[in-house]
């Protein structure tokens, strides 16, 4: 088997919610899958069957090769997963916790106390390591958590939305030490509600959508799907839209799309700074008087929000 995560057919029923519907998945090794989806589309459910917790009702899976049903304690010795599910003690350090998972993965003493002050520090918890982790802010237990998974350097990664809740800079600090496994040949599938994360570290994405794949590929081939670069100007004065609509109709690839309400005019364009430039020339011989004119590539947010209906950034808050 070549993939180091694969999944065939898998399908979870909940009563009579399909929360999977026929996945079917293929991460090559050394490659990071990014898991998009709304929320309820099934992405935690996809981990916890990977990840050996949950047992689908119908298709299989397996990891490096090994059935995630019949084999689950050969699979968990070859994954590594964070996301509310690691087992922290309360009443252990956090360098305590992060040992202690080093020995139950035979790192053996020294290894794991070196790995334990290396993650800490790298997740910016060095002060904190001395501490009870029931001490701990909920921000710093999902770096602990995180750190937790990256321990033993495990061959296999899961991380369901790994930087939810995280600072900036410590997401930055996340996307840093996971960027660094998967140089050094580690496989990851992760879940984001963050199409930048997603933008940054995948190397494949899967939009689900109610239990089912409605779109895959790369970033770079998702964004194409839905278009190249738009010409987008706004108007100072609303009364110029028709002169402007006509004028970028002429440069543009398809019919150009007007908000009255904002004074913008937008339309698609190949070429996108040769459009810019002549739609700048031509307006201002027009003397039409613009606040804003710029070309715009679509971005993984669009992307989400021309497939599911809705922007990720509208899921958050909402009652999981
Ligand atoms: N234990 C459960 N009992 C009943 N229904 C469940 C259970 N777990 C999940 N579901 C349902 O299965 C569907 C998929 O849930 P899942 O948690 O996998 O979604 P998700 O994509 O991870 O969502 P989120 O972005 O909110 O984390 C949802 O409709 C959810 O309500
Ligand atoms: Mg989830």
């Amino acid at each position: 088997m070549s993939a180091a995560i694969e999944a065939e057919g898998l399908v979870k029923l909940y009563h009579d919610i399909h929360a999977l519907d026929g996945l079917d998945l293929a991460v090559p090794e050394g490659t990071v899958l990014g898991l998009l989806g709304p929320n309820g589309a099934g992405k935690t459910t996809c981990v916890r069957i990977l990840s050996t917790l949950l047992k689908p009702d119908s298709g299989r899976a397996s990891i490096a090769g090994i059935d995630v049903v019949r084999h689950p304690q050969q699979v968990r010795q070859i994954i590594g997963l964070s996301g509310q599910y690691a087992a922290v003690d309360e009443y252990l350090t956090g360098q305590e916790n992060l040992e202690m998972i080093g020995r139950l993965y035979h790192l053996g003493r020294t290894e794991s106390r070196a790995r334990a002050r290396d993650l800490l520090e790298r997740f910016d918890l060095t002060e904190a390591a001395g501490r009870p982790v029931k001490t701990y802010s909920g921000g710093m237990r999902r770096r602990l958590d995180l750190a937790g998974a990256l321990v033993a350097r495990p061959p296999v990664i899961f991380l369901d939305e790994p930087t939810t809740g995280l600072d900036p800079r410590s997401r930055l600090g996340m996307w840093d030490v996971i960027g660094e496994r998967v140089r050094q040949g580690a496989t990851l599938l992760l879940t984001t509600q963050y199409m930048e994360e997603a933008d940054q570290l995948a190397d494949d994405i899967v939009v689900l959508d109610r239990g089912k794949a409605i779109a895959r590929g790369t970033s770079d081939e998702l964004k194409a799907r839905i278009g190249g670069e738009r010409l987008e100007v706004t108007l100072v004065d609303r009364a110029d839209l028709g002169a402007v609509t006509s004028i970028l109709k002429a440069l543009g690839t398809a019919e150009p799309v007007v908000d009255t309400e904002a004074r913008r005019v937008a339309v698609p364009v190949s070429g996108g700074v040769r459009a810019l430039t002549e739609a700048v020339r031509q307006l201002d011989t027009a003397e039409i008087q613009l606040a804003d004119i710029g070309v715009r590539r679509p971005t993984l947010d669009d992307v989400f929000l021309q497939l599911t209906g809705h922007t990720a950034s509208d899921d958050e808050g909402m009652t999981k």
